[in-house]
């Protein structure tokens, strides 16, 4: 599918194998979530613009390159998102951090939004949306929808474990919103958790379960 990255660096499969197990307290669970974010950055940016400079070595001036000063900012979904900002804002220190608040009401799985605070030059930064897990897809979709509404059409999609149906809704709804991925599973179960997933992400983040 065009705009779908799924990640396979072996770094990558070896973390997300160690947060799909059970055993992994939550300790180790919030560390692994931010390696991986972190891992995932790198890939995440590939496509950022850079311009070139002139600096001055020990040796000679030399012309190189830096990141051509586009902005971006990190939309951690609440709760479970926030689990991958301190990853990312390792590589991407200057990026600024939005916050939309969304839970999936456990009947309806329709997403139920409750906060929303970006930054306040949002409309012309890049943003990068976060969120463990692409279930339905009805989260994502319904963030990027909030994003847009806000006037905000640069928006990448970012997260650990994505089911097939959460994939093709969040690309029907929104095909411009490239979805970068460390694993992609099997299907969802009746209760619309992924199959073989890794849990509940926000539960075990933050040991409420
Ligand atoms: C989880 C997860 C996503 C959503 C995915 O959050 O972090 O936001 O479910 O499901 P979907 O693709 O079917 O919408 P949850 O609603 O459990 O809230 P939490 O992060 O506060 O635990
Ligand atoms: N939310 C989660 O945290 N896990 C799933 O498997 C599905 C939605």
């Amino acid at each position: 599918m065009d705009n779908v990255f799924i990640y396979d660096h072996p770094l990558i499969q070896h973390k997300i194998s160690l947060l799909r197990d059970k055993k992994t307290t939550t300790k180790e669970f919030r560390e692994l979530v931010c390696e991986v974010s972190m891992l995932m950055a790198y890939e995440v940016t590939r496509d950022l613009p850079l311009e070139e400079i002139e600096v001055e070595t020990p040796i000679a001036f030399a012309r190189t390159k830096v990141l051509a000063g586009k902005k971006l900012a990190l939309v951690p979904i609440l709760r479970a998102g926030l689990g991958m900002v301190d990853g990312m804002l390792k590589l991407l220190p200057m990026a600024k951090v939005g916050h939309i608040g969304l839970y999936r009401d456990p009947r309806t799985l329709e997403p139920v939004e409750y906060y929303c605070k970006l930054p306040p030059d949002a409309a012309e930064r890049d943003m990068i949306v976060l969120d463990p897990m692409l279930a339905t897809g009805g989260s994502a979709s319904a963030a990027v929808a909030f994003l847009k509404k806000r006037g905000i059409s640069s928006i990448k999609f970012m997260c650990l474990i994505a089911a097939p149906e959460g994939i093709a809704r969040l690309h029907r709804d929104h095909p411009d919103v490239p979805i970068y991925c460390a694993a992609q599973d099997e299907r969802l179960n009746d209760h619309a958790y992924i199959v073989p997933g890794l849990g509940d992400a926000g539960d075990r983040l933050f040991g409420t379960r």
